[in-house]
């Protein structure tokens, strides 16, 4: 199948201009809503693409399909050997080049990453109190992980923003302690709600905190002024006293779908064109077999004319992927 450069449409008019590519489905984290304890077997390592891999499917992307940004995910991508060198090759694209991390190995490597080309990070956080933070990821980490956010600043990052998965009566009562944080060290917190992509598959409606009560929260204490945006998935808002900006990513209580731009690639090669779809289509087979860029070009426009209008977690119909987030990529 042949396809026309030009950007890739779905049936509802999105075009899809974000490629999230899942580097490893492995973690030295075990957060508890993303993965078991143990027992979770990881994909055997010939079965995860090659660097030069992935650099194939982002170039048919970026080149055929203008897309404009590339997120490393994972897993968590620091764990995957030689990061830097990918990058360095996916830097050639001339995109958006970002990172979603749980800032564990930043401290090692976020100097090299910088200088190999990586434009953004995003750093994973859910709590600032040491024993609390310990629980949520079965890993007494709270420390490495802060050095690795002053790391981050210190590698020239900027801005560095801090994703904070907020769950009614688990990490709720920081609400405020995290925008201070963020006030205080220059970093850009987004609270994002809890979704149903757990391992245990214990999602519950009630331990979703409404991003909407959260800004409310942190409005009283330190007012805040909302910002046009653009495709960015969060509410993005302003603090009146020049403070920087916080967010909310209302995944559940309202749900970006309509403006939905992304593509995800998981570590073994399979495409996604939602978080939570149910079918997946295989370019490992394709990249394995012999398949030209045309063969992957087509592969991608058939998983995207796919996608569906959007999740309906909450709907009775709803159903949780079978893959947690660390087997799919943030
Ligand atoms: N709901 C919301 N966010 C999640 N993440 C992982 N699992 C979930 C979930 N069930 C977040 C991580 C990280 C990003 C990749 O996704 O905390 O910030
Ligand atoms: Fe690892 Fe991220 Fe999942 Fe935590 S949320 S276990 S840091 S992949």
């Amino acid at each position: 199948m042949v396809t026309r450069p030009g950007p890739l449409v779905d049936t509802f008019g999105r075009e899809h201009r974000d490629l999230r590519i899942s580097v490893t489905d492995r973690c030295n984290f075990r957060c508890t809503y993303c993965m078991p304890e143990e027992g979770l077997a990881w994909v055997a390592r010939h079965d995860v693409l090659t660097f030069e891999e992935i650099e194939r499917v982002a170039r048919v992307c970026v080149e055929r399909f203008g897309f404009d940004s590339i997120r490393l995910t994972g897993g968590e991508p620091t764990v995957r050997a030689h990061l830097d060198v990918l990058v360095a090759k996916l830097a050639t694209l001339g995109v958006d080049l970002a990172m979603t991390t749980n800032g564990s190995a930043l401290r090692a490597q976020a100097r090299g990453l910088r200088e190999a080309g990586l434009d953004r990070l995003n750093i994973s956080l859910d709590s600032l109190r040491a024993e609390r933070f310990a629980a949520l990821t079965r890993r007494d980490e709270l420390a490495g992980v802060l050095d690795g956010i002053d790391a981050a600043l210190e590698a020239g990052f900027h801005p560095v923003k801090l994703n904070v998965v907020c769950m009614e009566g688990v990490n709720d009562d920081e609400v405020l302690d995290f925008a201070s944080f963020g006030r205080a060290r220059g970093v850009e917190v987004r609270f994002i709600e809890f979704m149903p992509l757990d391992a245990d598959h214990a999602w519950s409606a009630v331990q979703v905190v409404p991003g909407e009560r959260i800004v409310a929260a942190i409005d009283a204490v330190y007012p805040l002024r909302p910002v046009a945006r653009g495709s960015d998935p969060a509410e993005i808002f302003e603090y009146l006293d020049g403070g920087g900006r916080v967010g909310a990513i209302t995944s559940v209580t309202a749900p970006f779908c309509a403006r939905c731009d992304r593509v995800r690639l998981t570590a073994e090669g399979k495409v996604r064109n939602c978080l939570f779809s149910l079918d997946e289509t295989d370019l490992r087979s394709v990249l394995r077999g012999g398949g030209d860029d045309d063969d992957l070009a087509g592969a991608l426009t058939s998983c995207v004319a796919a996608k569906g209008r959007g999740h309906q977690i909450g709907s009775v119909t709803f159903v949780q992927p079978p893959r947690t987030m660390s087997q799919i990529g943030g």
